[in-house]
């Protein structure tokens, strides 16, 4: 199995890291047999399989439970879980107690939303063994501070808190950091700028890695699509050519293209 290391090297001499979400046996068993890097199981589950209008109702022992079935379905694929809304952000401590439950399920790293205030909670688990990958750009748990899901970091300003955010978490010791919806200069900006590695998702082709809502890429979302996804499903013929197709697009960096881009005000 490729562990975090390993990913980081590949990424550090050019590879880009093909990672999608995944929150069931099934579809584990197809992304790993299709040889996705990584398996997100995000919250975005309590918007996809749950139907809720927001990932904030997810719980943790939704989490373990999905988590523990993506394990069961891709023994040999690293998987890295959302920690949910409210499991992490009051201290430390909380995040630990969360974050155990989540390894003990299966995780091989767990996900945080947050930039320099989330620091001190990325370093107290990484140095207790716990690889965190942070999130910045558009945070999905903090909609209704953000006022809907929208194109984050078009200002100036904007945009260097973010890459400050950026060092934060990556002088904290996070194993990787997810960038969400932003434009794709910053995006740019960022991955140069920081050893480890960037997955966008709606943030340009030039980071280290992707990753996208599986139920997006294969075109079975109900709602509107996000525009930075795109449906693999499309001339595929079957789930594994349509994951197949998205892993070979992101390696031979042809996914995300211009019309999956945002810039700048
Ligand atoms: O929950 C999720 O699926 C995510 C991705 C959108 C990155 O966090």
């Amino acid at each position: 199995m490729a562990d975090l290391l390993s990913l980081q090297q590949r990424a550090a001499q050019g590879e880009k890291l093909a990672i999608l979400t995944g929150y069931d046996a099934s579809f584990a068993a197809q992304l790993e047999a299709a040889g996705v890097d990584a398996i997100l199981v995000g919250d975005s589950l309590g918007m996809v399989v749950q139907g809720q209008r927001s990932t904030l109702p997810v719980t943790l022992a939704e989490m373990a439970y999905h988590t523990a079935a993506v394990a069961r379905g891709a023994a040999n694929t690293l998987i890295i879980a959302d920690l949910p809304f409210g499991s992490y952000q009051a201290n430390p401590a909380q995040a630990l107690q969360s974050a155990s439950t989540l390894m003990a399920a299966g995780a091989h790293c767990v996900k945080l939303e947050g930039g320099a205030i989330m620091a001190e909670t990325v370093a107290f688990l990484s140095a207790r063994g716990i690889p965190v990958c942070g999130h910045l750009g558009l945070l999905p748990q903090s909609v209704n501070s953000l006022g809907g899901y929208k194109v984050q970091a078009k200002t100036d300003a904007a945009a260097q808190q973010l890459i400050a955010d950026a060092h934060s978490l990556t002088h904290a010791g996070a194993a990787m950091i997810v960038l969400e919806a932003i434009p794709a200069t910053l995006a740019k900006q960022v991955t140069d700028s920081i050893a480890i590695p960037t997955i966008g998702i709606g943030a340009g082709v030039d980071c280290n890695g992707q990753v996208l809502v599986l139920y997006d890429m294969l075109g079975i979302n109900p709602g509107k699509p996000p525009r930075f996804a795109h449906n693999f499903m499309e001339g595929a013929g079957s789930v594994a050519a349509a994951i197949t197709a998205y892993v070979t697009a992101v390696k031979k960096s042809t996914f995300p293209t211009e019309k999956h881009s945002f810039h700048s005000a």
